[in-house]
């Protein structure tokens, strides 16, 4: 299948044009996007796709495992009723009620910087976001290119983040995001806390990455609060640098896929409610950070 790919920005993502995945997709095909979605920093579009929920997951399962497969973790409890109720693997996002005044959806998900899932052991790699219904203007997805923002750190500012750990933590979020009620209990057992280096390196090319998000990171380990406080927010300053982003506005249809482990993304919010949006996700569940 022929297609064209033009990049987004000087530094990182891409855009695809001229393919129709609804039509089928080979494992070839797949691999190819999954190598170019690599060498394009971890963030690509493929325009004007209709994909059926089967063809997301399996597109999807080409990055690696899901939350929600088979044998596999379920994000976070808080989500749960999110999910789309015949695949465990889809997780919705949108500001619509059904007729039965169930939500379509998490609205308001990611209103703030943040990096999916970064509060597990294993954290989110791709996400794979598919707009089914957008707002005529407004909704945007802002992505900063944390890899970018490292490589812009002076060697002592490098040297002094390198052999740091940050503890990431789903009650960030939880307290400052979500309204109270439906935080669960078990969402506070432990599962939804992980430790990981500041600083990540990708194994497919071993690029360097910050890894720390006002969304989920509580603290750096072994740092007094007030020195933890004072480093996360310097590089939350610098990591959102103009130079470091890209703003993804959306056309229905567009297959969005970024890379967790070295893109922090923001969902900006400025539609009314009586203006649908409607996305399904797809989470690819990552390595162990190192
Ligand atoms: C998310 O954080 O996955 C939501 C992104 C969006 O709705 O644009």
């Amino acid at each position: 299948m022929d297609y064209e790919i033009r990049p987004l920005t000087q530094g990182f993502g891409a855009e695809i044009f001229g393919l129709d995945l609804a039509s089928g997709f080979s494992d070839n095909l797949a691999q190819d996007l999954v190598g170019a979605w690599v060498d394009a920093g971890g963030l690509m579009v493929i325009h004007n796709q209709t994909l059926s929920s089967e063809q997301h997951i399996a597109l999807s399962r080409h990055f690696g495992p899901l939350f929600g497969d088979p044998n596999e973790s379920p994000l976070q409890d808080t989500v749960s009723r999110y999910i789309h109720p015949d695949h465990p693997e889809i997780y919705r996002v949108s500001n619509q009620v059904s007729t039965d005044g169930k939500p379509k959806g998490r609205k308001g998900a990611g209103t703030y910087w943040h990096s999916d899932v970064s509060f597990r052991d294993r954290p989110a790699q791709a996400s794979l976001l598919h707009a089914k219904t957008i707002p005529p203007v407004g909704g945007d997805t802002i992505f900063a290119d944390q890899a970018a923002a490292y490589e812009a750190l002076s060697d002592g500012m490098k040297a002094i983040l390198d052999p740091l750990y940050a503890w990431h933590d789903f009650e960030v979020a939880a307290r400052t995001q979500y309204a109270k009620p439906v935080i669960a209990e078990n969402d506070m057992d432990g599962a939804n806390r992980a430790r990981h280096p500041l600083v990540r390196t990708k194994p497919e090319n071993n690029s360097k990455s910050l890894f720390v998000n006002p969304g989920f990171t509580s603290h750096i380990d072994g740092l007094d609060a007030a020195e933890s406080q004072a480093i996360l927010d310097f590089l939350y300053q610098h990591s959102i640098q103009p130079q470091f982003l890209y703003r993804h506005r959306w056309n229905e249809g567009d297959l969005l896929i970024w890379d967790n482990r070295s893109l922090m993304h923001f969902a900006v919010m400025d539609y009314p409610d009586d203006e649908p949006r409607y996305m399904e996700r797809c989470t690819v569940i990552g390595e162990t950070p190192a």
